[in-house]
Protein backbone atom coordinates (compact mmCIF):
# COMPACT_ATOMS: atom_id res chain seq x y z
CA UNK A 1 0.00 0.00 0.00
CA UNK A 2 1.11 3.55 -0.79
CA UNK A 3 4.04 2.35 -2.45
CA UNK A 4 3.64 4.54 -5.37
CA UNK A 5 3.23 7.45 -3.05
CA UNK A 6 3.75 11.44 -5.50
CA UNK A 7 6.56 12.63 -4.36
CA UNK A 8 6.25 16.41 -4.12
CA UNK A 9 9.82 18.16 -5.06
CA UNK A 10 11.28 21.27 -3.79
CA UNK A 11 14.61 22.25 -4.76
CA UNK A 12 16.81 23.66 -2.62
CA UNK A 13 17.19 26.91 -3.76
CA UNK A 14 20.45 27.43 -2.24
CA UNK A 15 22.74 24.14 -2.51
CA UNK A 16 25.86 24.29 -1.29
CA UNK A 17 28.45 25.23 -3.98
CA UNK A 18 29.94 23.16 -6.69
CA UNK A 19 33.70 24.25 -5.31
CA UNK A 20 32.80 23.67 -1.69
CA UNK A 21 30.97 20.17 -2.39
CA UNK A 22 34.37 19.12 -4.02
CA UNK A 23 36.37 20.41 -1.46
CA UNK A 24 34.14 18.34 1.55
CA UNK A 25 34.30 15.49 -0.74
CA UNK A 26 37.88 15.53 -0.82
CA UNK A 27 38.22 15.21 3.28
CA UNK A 28 35.71 13.05 4.41
CA UNK A 29 35.37 11.79 7.62
CA UNK A 30 31.65 9.76 8.59
CA UNK A 31 28.49 11.22 9.28
CA UNK A 32 29.33 14.95 9.50
CA UNK A 33 28.74 16.54 5.79
CA UNK A 34 25.39 15.94 4.58
CA UNK A 35 23.55 16.50 1.15
CA UNK A 36 21.35 18.80 -0.43
CA UNK A 37 18.27 17.11 0.07
CA UNK A 38 16.29 14.84 2.01
CA UNK A 39 13.04 13.09 2.16
CA UNK A 40 10.82 13.52 4.19
CA UNK A 41 6.82 11.32 4.45
CA UNK A 42 4.55 11.17 7.55
CA UNK A 43 1.97 9.22 8.79
CA UNK A 44 -0.91 9.32 10.73
CA UNK A 45 -3.47 7.00 12.43
CA UNK A 46 -6.54 6.80 9.71
CA UNK A 47 -4.95 8.44 7.00
CA UNK A 48 -1.39 5.83 6.83
CA UNK A 49 1.16 6.96 4.95
CA UNK A 50 0.98 10.63 3.38
CA UNK A 51 3.13 13.81 2.13
CA UNK A 52 5.80 11.95 0.79
CA UNK A 53 7.98 14.87 -0.29
CA UNK A 54 11.50 15.39 -1.60
CA UNK A 55 12.95 18.51 -0.06
CA UNK A 56 16.22 21.16 0.95
CA UNK A 57 17.95 19.13 4.23
CA UNK A 58 17.01 21.78 6.90
CA UNK A 59 17.06 21.71 10.73
CA UNK A 60 13.64 20.40 12.27
CA UNK A 61 10.85 22.46 13.76
CA UNK A 62 10.17 20.28 16.95
CA UNK A 63 7.46 20.74 19.73
CA UNK A 64 9.28 20.10 23.06
CA UNK A 65 6.11 17.21 23.71
CA UNK A 66 7.00 15.53 20.51
CA UNK A 67 6.38 12.01 22.08
CA UNK A 68 10.15 10.54 20.47
CA UNK A 69 12.10 13.22 22.42
CA UNK A 70 10.27 11.85 25.96
CA UNK A 71 10.12 7.81 25.21
CA UNK A 72 12.26 7.43 22.20
CA UNK A 73 10.15 5.33 20.17
CA UNK A 74 12.66 5.79 16.84
CA UNK A 75 14.27 3.86 14.63
CA UNK A 76 16.61 3.95 11.93
CA UNK A 77 18.63 2.00 8.96
CA UNK A 78 22.42 2.54 7.63
CA UNK A 79 23.32 1.41 3.77
CA UNK A 80 25.67 3.10 1.59
CA UNK A 81 25.07 4.44 -2.14
CA UNK A 82 28.22 3.30 -4.38
CA UNK A 83 29.93 5.14 -7.46
CA UNK A 84 30.37 2.32 -9.54
CA UNK A 85 33.27 2.30 -12.51
CA UNK A 86 31.11 3.46 -15.70
CA UNK A 87 30.16 6.64 -13.13
CA UNK A 88 26.29 5.02 -12.19
CA UNK A 89 25.03 4.94 -8.47
CA UNK A 90 24.83 1.66 -7.00
CA UNK A 91 23.36 0.53 -3.45
CA UNK A 92 24.23 -2.53 -1.77
CA UNK A 93 21.44 -4.98 -0.75
CA UNK A 94 18.55 -2.00 -0.22
CA UNK A 95 16.35 -4.48 0.16
CA UNK A 96 17.83 -6.29 3.31
CA UNK A 97 17.21 -3.07 5.20
CA UNK A 98 13.85 -2.09 3.54
CA UNK A 99 12.77 -5.41 5.42
CA UNK A 100 14.72 -4.85 8.61
CA UNK A 101 12.77 -1.20 8.92
CA UNK A 102 9.91 -3.30 8.94
CA UNK A 103 10.89 -5.78 11.71
CA UNK A 104 12.25 -2.70 13.77
CA UNK A 105 9.28 -1.44 13.53
CA UNK A 106 6.43 -4.14 14.49
CA UNK A 107 9.43 -4.05 17.45
CA UNK A 108 8.75 -0.71 18.31
CA UNK A 109 5.12 -0.72 17.76
CA UNK A 110 5.67 1.53 14.83
CA UNK A 111 3.10 1.00 11.69
CA UNK A 112 5.75 -0.53 8.71
CA UNK A 113 6.71 1.82 6.11
CA UNK A 114 6.39 -0.53 3.00
CA UNK A 115 9.89 -1.80 1.63
CA UNK A 116 8.55 -0.74 -1.72
CA UNK A 117 8.14 2.80 -0.44
CA UNK A 118 11.58 3.18 1.63
CA UNK A 119 13.15 1.87 -1.96
CA UNK A 120 11.77 4.71 -3.62
CA UNK A 121 12.86 7.30 -1.03
CA UNK A 122 16.14 5.96 -1.59
CA UNK A 123 16.16 6.12 -5.20
CA UNK A 124 14.64 9.53 -5.40
CA UNK A 125 17.20 11.10 -3.21
CA UNK A 126 19.82 9.45 -4.60
CA UNK A 127 18.89 11.00 -8.33
CA UNK A 128 18.32 14.43 -6.97
CA UNK A 129 21.78 14.45 -5.03
CA UNK A 130 23.62 12.15 -7.19
CA UNK A 131 26.71 14.66 -7.49
CA UNK A 132 27.56 13.76 -3.54
CA UNK A 133 28.15 10.16 -4.24
CA UNK A 134 32.14 10.31 -3.83
CA UNK A 135 33.95 8.89 -6.57
CA UNK A 136 37.37 8.39 -4.72
CA UNK A 137 38.84 5.30 -2.59
CA UNK A 138 36.99 3.83 0.01
CA UNK A 139 33.89 6.53 0.13
CA UNK A 140 30.52 6.43 -0.35
CA UNK A 141 27.12 8.16 0.15
CA UNK A 142 25.92 7.10 3.25
CA UNK A 143 22.06 6.38 3.55
CA UNK A 144 20.29 7.63 6.96
CA UNK A 145 16.43 6.51 6.67
CA UNK A 146 14.71 7.21 9.98
CA UNK A 147 11.39 6.47 11.28
CA UNK A 148 10.35 8.09 14.74
CA UNK A 149 7.21 9.19 16.57
CA UNK A 150 6.04 12.62 15.93
CA UNK A 151 3.22 12.93 18.05
CA UNK A 152 2.65 16.02 20.50
CA UNK A 153 2.11 13.65 23.65
CA UNK A 154 2.77 13.35 26.46
CA UNK A 155 0.95 9.68 27.48
CA UNK A 156 2.76 6.76 27.46
CA UNK A 157 1.93 4.36 24.56
CA UNK A 158 2.57 3.83 20.86
CA UNK A 159 2.03 7.38 18.97
CA UNK A 160 -0.48 8.09 16.70
CA UNK A 161 1.66 10.22 14.10
CA UNK A 162 5.21 9.37 12.92
CA UNK A 163 7.48 10.83 10.35
CA UNK A 164 9.90 8.91 8.18
CA UNK A 165 13.29 10.89 6.79
CA UNK A 166 16.19 9.97 4.78
CA UNK A 167 19.26 11.89 4.82
CA UNK A 168 22.15 11.34 2.99
CA UNK A 169 25.62 11.93 4.09
CA UNK A 170 29.22 11.59 1.90
CA UNK A 171 31.60 9.32 3.94
CA UNK A 172 34.98 7.93 4.37
CA UNK A 173 36.10 5.33 6.54
CA UNK A 174 34.16 5.32 10.24
CA UNK A 175 37.53 4.70 12.40
CA UNK A 176 39.87 7.58 11.39
CA UNK A 177 42.76 4.66 11.03
CA UNK A 178 40.21 3.39 8.10
CA UNK A 179 41.14 -0.35 7.50
CA UNK A 180 44.07 -0.49 10.26
CA UNK A 181 43.97 -3.07 13.05
CA UNK A 182 42.01 -1.39 16.08
CA UNK A 183 41.14 -2.12 19.65
CA UNK A 184 38.03 -3.20 21.54
CA UNK A 185 37.20 -2.30 25.07
CA UNK A 186 35.53 -5.60 26.79
CA UNK A 187 32.61 -4.15 28.76
CA UNK A 188 31.76 -6.48 31.62
CA UNK A 189 28.91 -4.67 33.73
CA UNK A 190 27.10 -3.31 31.69
CA UNK A 191 24.41 -4.87 29.28
CA UNK A 192 23.63 -3.28 25.37
CA UNK A 193 20.21 -5.26 25.59
CA UNK A 194 18.81 -8.49 27.50
CA UNK A 195 16.63 -11.84 26.46
CA UNK A 196 12.81 -9.83 25.28
CA UNK A 197 14.25 -6.63 24.89
CA UNK A 198 14.61 -4.91 22.00
CA UNK A 199 18.46 -5.89 20.93
CA UNK A 200 17.46 -7.30 17.75
CA UNK A 201 15.44 -3.66 16.34
CA UNK A 202 18.18 -1.18 14.93
CA UNK A 203 16.43 1.45 17.56
CA UNK A 204 18.30 4.62 18.94
CA UNK A 205 17.59 2.73 22.60
CA UNK A 206 19.91 0.06 21.87
CA UNK A 207 22.61 2.73 20.88
CA UNK A 208 21.60 5.17 23.93
CA UNK A 209 22.81 1.98 26.53
CA UNK A 210 25.85 1.28 25.03
CA UNK A 211 27.34 4.70 25.43
CA UNK A 212 28.48 4.46 29.03
CA UNK A 213 30.48 1.55 28.20
CA UNK A 214 32.00 3.04 24.38
CA UNK A 215 32.91 6.47 26.94
CA UNK A 216 34.99 3.73 28.94
CA UNK A 217 36.18 2.01 26.31
CA UNK A 218 37.81 5.33 24.40
CA UNK A 219 39.00 6.13 27.83
CA UNK A 220 41.18 3.29 27.26
CA UNK A 221 42.45 3.94 24.07
CA UNK A 222 39.93 1.71 22.31
CA UNK A 223 37.81 2.78 19.46
CA UNK A 224 35.39 0.17 20.37
CA UNK A 225 33.38 -1.47 23.26
CA UNK A 226 31.88 -5.22 23.17
CA UNK A 227 29.55 -6.25 25.11
CA UNK A 228 28.94 -9.99 27.08
CA UNK A 229 25.65 -11.42 27.10
CA UNK A 230 23.15 -10.01 30.02
CA UNK A 231 22.27 -13.21 31.97
CA UNK A 232 25.81 -14.46 32.35
CA UNK A 233 28.33 -12.34 31.22
CA UNK A 234 30.18 -14.98 29.64
CA UNK A 235 29.92 -15.14 25.92
CA UNK A 236 30.53 -12.46 23.26
CA UNK A 237 27.37 -10.57 21.73
CA UNK A 238 28.16 -7.65 19.83
CA UNK A 239 30.07 -4.36 19.34
CA UNK A 240 28.02 -1.10 20.36
CA UNK A 241 27.52 -0.62 16.79
CA UNK A 242 28.61 -3.63 14.98
CA UNK A 243 28.67 -7.44 14.48
CA UNK A 244 31.81 -9.67 15.97
CA UNK A 245 33.62 -12.36 13.92
CA UNK A 246 36.37 -14.58 15.40
CA UNK A 247 38.59 -16.74 12.74
CA UNK A 248 40.34 -20.06 14.18
CA UNK A 249 42.22 -20.46 10.97
CA UNK A 250 39.82 -21.51 7.99
CA UNK A 251 36.57 -21.06 10.64
CA UNK A 252 34.72 -18.79 11.34
CA UNK A 253 32.90 -18.38 14.72
CA UNK A 254 30.21 -15.36 14.95
CA UNK A 255 27.45 -15.30 18.08
CA UNK A 256 24.19 -16.30 16.83
CA UNK A 257 21.48 -14.30 15.90
CA UNK A 258 19.09 -14.33 19.13
CA UNK A 259 16.89 -11.14 19.85
CA UNK A 260 19.93 -9.76 21.71
CA UNK A 261 21.82 -9.29 18.49
CA UNK A 262 21.69 -6.97 15.49
CA UNK A 263 20.78 -8.95 12.65
CA UNK A 264 23.61 -7.29 10.58
CA UNK A 265 22.89 -7.26 6.56
CA UNK A 266 27.10 -7.23 6.40
CA UNK A 267 27.71 -9.70 9.00
CA UNK A 268 25.08 -12.02 6.48
CA UNK A 269 27.02 -11.30 3.69
CA UNK A 270 30.31 -11.84 5.17
CA UNK A 271 28.53 -15.26 6.26
CA UNK A 272 27.50 -15.87 2.63
CA UNK A 273 30.34 -14.67 1.17
CA UNK A 274 32.88 -16.75 3.50
CA UNK A 275 31.03 -20.07 3.17
CA UNK A 276 31.74 -19.54 -1.25
CA UNK A 277 35.15 -18.82 -0.48
CA UNK A 278 35.04 -22.82 1.00
CA UNK A 279 35.53 -21.27 5.04
CA UNK A 280 33.78 -23.42 7.47
CA UNK A 281 31.03 -20.31 9.62
CA UNK A 282 29.91 -21.52 12.84
CA UNK A 283 27.41 -19.30 14.15
CA UNK A 284 27.26 -20.20 17.84
CA UNK A 285 28.25 -19.24 21.14
CA UNK A 286 31.88 -18.22 21.86
CA UNK A 287 32.66 -17.70 25.99
CA UNK A 288 35.40 -14.90 27.11
CA UNK A 289 37.05 -18.61 28.78
CA UNK A 290 37.11 -19.96 24.75
CA UNK A 291 38.69 -16.28 23.50
CA UNK A 292 41.44 -16.70 26.01
CA UNK A 293 42.48 -20.03 25.64
CA UNK A 294 42.38 -19.99 22.23
CA UNK A 295 44.18 -16.66 21.92
CA UNK A 296 47.17 -18.22 24.52
CA UNK A 297 47.33 -21.40 21.83
CA UNK A 298 47.56 -19.43 18.61
CA UNK A 299 44.23 -21.26 17.78
CA UNK A 300 42.89 -17.62 17.37
CA UNK A 301 44.59 -16.35 14.55
CA UNK A 302 42.27 -12.99 13.73
CA UNK A 303 39.11 -11.02 14.79
CA UNK A 304 37.15 -8.53 13.08
CA UNK A 305 34.36 -6.33 13.54
CA UNK A 306 31.15 -5.37 10.47
CA UNK A 307 28.68 -3.42 9.69
CA UNK A 308 27.88 -1.23 6.92
CA UNK A 309 29.59 1.99 8.19
CA UNK A 310 32.81 -0.32 9.52
CA UNK A 311 32.25 -2.87 6.48
CA UNK A 312 35.11 -5.19 7.87
CA UNK A 313 37.74 -3.86 10.44
CA UNK A 314 40.11 -5.91 11.80
CA UNK A 315 40.55 -6.38 15.47
CA UNK A 316 44.02 -6.31 16.81
CA UNK A 317 43.56 -6.31 20.25
CA UNK A 318 41.07 -6.69 23.50
CA UNK A 319 41.59 -5.01 26.49
CA UNK A 320 40.14 -5.12 29.74
CA UNK A 321 40.26 -4.38 33.40
CA UNK A 322 42.23 -7.39 33.79
CA UNK A 323 44.85 -6.45 31.08
CA UNK A 324 45.35 -6.54 27.21
CA UNK A 325 45.25 -10.09 24.64
CA UNK A 326 46.71 -9.15 21.36
CA UNK A 327 44.95 -11.25 18.88
CA UNK A 328 46.97 -13.66 16.60
CA UNK A 329 49.83 -11.25 14.84
CA UNK A 330 48.18 -8.03 15.76
CA UNK A 331 48.23 -7.20 12.25
CA UNK A 332 45.52 -7.21 9.63
CA UNK A 333 45.07 -10.85 8.52
CA UNK A 334 44.69 -12.85 5.77
CA UNK A 335 41.50 -13.95 5.97
CA UNK A 336 39.69 -10.37 7.56
CA UNK A 337 41.93 -8.80 4.47
CA UNK A 338 40.69 -11.09 1.51
CA UNK A 339 37.29 -11.40 2.66
CA UNK A 340 37.00 -7.28 3.41
CA UNK A 341 38.65 -6.83 -0.29
CA UNK A 342 36.17 -9.28 -1.64
CA UNK A 343 32.93 -7.36 -0.47
CA UNK A 344 34.59 -3.84 -1.43
CA UNK A 345 35.12 -4.95 -5.12
CA UNK A 346 31.24 -6.54 -4.98
CA UNK A 347 29.91 -3.30 -3.30
CA UNK A 348 32.51 -0.73 -5.87
CA UNK A 349 31.33 -3.35 -9.06
CA UNK A 350 34.65 -4.20 -9.67
CA UNK A 351 33.87 -7.90 -9.42
CA UNK A 352 30.79 -9.77 -10.49
CA UNK A 353 28.07 -9.69 -8.27
CA UNK A 354 26.75 -13.28 -7.78
CA UNK A 355 24.48 -13.07 -5.09
CA UNK A 356 22.17 -9.87 -6.64
CA UNK A 357 23.58 -7.91 -4.03
CA UNK A 358 23.71 -4.42 -5.81
CA UNK A 359 21.31 -3.10 -7.16
C1 LIG B 1 26.00 1.14 10.49
O1 LIG B 1 27.04 0.49 10.29
O2 LIG B 1 25.29 1.55 9.56
C2 LIG B 1 25.58 1.41 11.83
O3 LIG B 1 24.42 1.42 12.07
C3 LIG B 1 26.64 1.67 12.82
C4 LIG B 1 26.62 3.02 13.43
C5 LIG B 1 27.14 4.10 12.58
C6 LIG B 1 25.34 3.36 14.11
Amino acid sequence: MNGSLEFETRQNATPVAVAEREALLANLGFGRTFTDHMVSISYSDGKGWYDARLEPYAPLRMDPATAVLHYAQSIFEGLKAYRAPDGGVVMFRPDANAARFVRSAERMAMPPLPPELFLHSLRVLIEQDRDWVPGSGESSLYLRPIQYASEVYLGVRPALQYQFLVLASPVGAIFAGGAKPCSIWLERENNRSGPGGTGAAKCGGNYASSLLAQAEAMRHGCEQVVFLDATEHRHFEELGGMNVFFVLGDTLVTPPLTDTILPGITRDSVITLARHRGLTVEERSYSIDEFRSDAASDALTEMFACGTAAVITPIARLLSADGEIVVGDGGSGRVTTSLRSALLDIQYGRAEDEFGWVQ
